[in-house]
């Protein structure tokens, strides 16, 4: 669905992206990490047409983005990093408004009932929540139905009620077998959410692969377990694989005394330090 080879692209006489290279498959969830100015905003506007002056290749469903054409915006849809609604209109004449721009569009009262919206679809968005916002902007996006989805931060600033609305919705949709491409510097969204997910960091991915395996790949998994000593809990650890031979354990374990027990993977946090020397936010 997205092919990316030696892209280079620069806002300035300074590049700024010197060359990237990656791809994404069709309905994966495919996640950009890094702290506030990597780049990831800037990927996305490439992919979406909104910076076409780049070089090397970037090509959108076998399209090269410099080059498309207005069928291009009929196939994709984009929940911008900021809300971009009309706040004097009502929630429903901005999604008509929005889908008047399509050839196609879904009907717009499922999509309201879909995030909770179709009794409040009559107010003006001047009174709506944040949350509410968050949710018609995310709709806006799939009116057309489109193949493929640009999420920049799409839970960025959200409660964690609102948010787990938000992560369900992008989940669902990657059911419906969407791709989508979305931007985060939460750690825990991008290890819930994505197949891939790549670590860019000054316009450059420092790695890319499935969570789980830049978790797994680094990880010298361990068990931590507790246990009262002298009224206090004390905590001990043991490598995964020594679990069996940890003889103290086995007793604490027998006598029922264990108070805790888990085991500790980095998280993608930690990787992200440990391969980019920077910290996420
Ligand atoms: N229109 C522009 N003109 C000049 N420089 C820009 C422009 N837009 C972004 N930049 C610069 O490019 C760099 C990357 O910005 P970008 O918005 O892609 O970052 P980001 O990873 O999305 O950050 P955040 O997490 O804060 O959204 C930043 O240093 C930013 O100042
Ligand atoms: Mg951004």
């Amino acid at each position: 669905m997205i092919a990316v080879q030696g892209l280079q692209f620069s806002y300035t006489h300074k590049p700024f992206i010197e060359q990237m290279d990656f791809s994404v498959q069709e309905g994966e969830i495919f996640g950009f990490l890094g702290p506030s100015g990597a780049g990831k905003s800037t990927v996305q506007k490439i992919l979406t047409g909104l910076l076409p002056h780049y070089k090397g290749s970037a090509k959108v469903n076998g399209i090269e983005i410099k080059n498309h054409d207005h069928q291009f915006y009929e196939t994709i849809g984009v929940d911008f990093e900021f809300p971009s609604l009309y706040e004097k209109l009502t929630a429903k004449e901005n999604l008509k408004f929005f889908a008047s721009l399509y050839k196609t569009t879904l009907p717009l009262d499922p999509l309201l009932e879909s995030v909770g919206l179709l009794t409040e679809a009559n107010k003006k968005v001047a009174s709506y929540s944040k949350g509410m916002k968050s949710r018609l902007n995310f709709i806006k996006a799939l009116v057309n139905d489109p193949l493929l989805l640009f999420l920049d931060e799409p839970t960025s600033g959200l409660d964690p009620s609102n948010a787990r609305v938000m992560k369900d919705m992008i989940l669902s949709q990657k059911k419906q077998g969407k791709t989508i491409l979305l931007t985060t510097h939460n750690m825990y969204d991008a290890t819930e959410l994505c197949d891939h997910v790549a670590f860019i960091v000054d316009g450059k991915i420092r790695a890319l692969d499935s969570p789980r395996n830049l978790i797994m790949e680094r990880g010298a998994s361990k068990i931590v377990y507790s246990y009262l000593f002298e009224d206090k809990e004390v905590s001990r650890e043991t490598a995964l694989e020594n679990t069996g031979d940890d003889q103290f354990l086995g007793t604490l374990i027998k006598e029922n005394k264990l108070l805790s027990i888990h085991s500790s993977e980095p998280t993608l946090n930690d990787i992200f330090t440990e391969l980019t020397g920077r910290k996420l936010q």
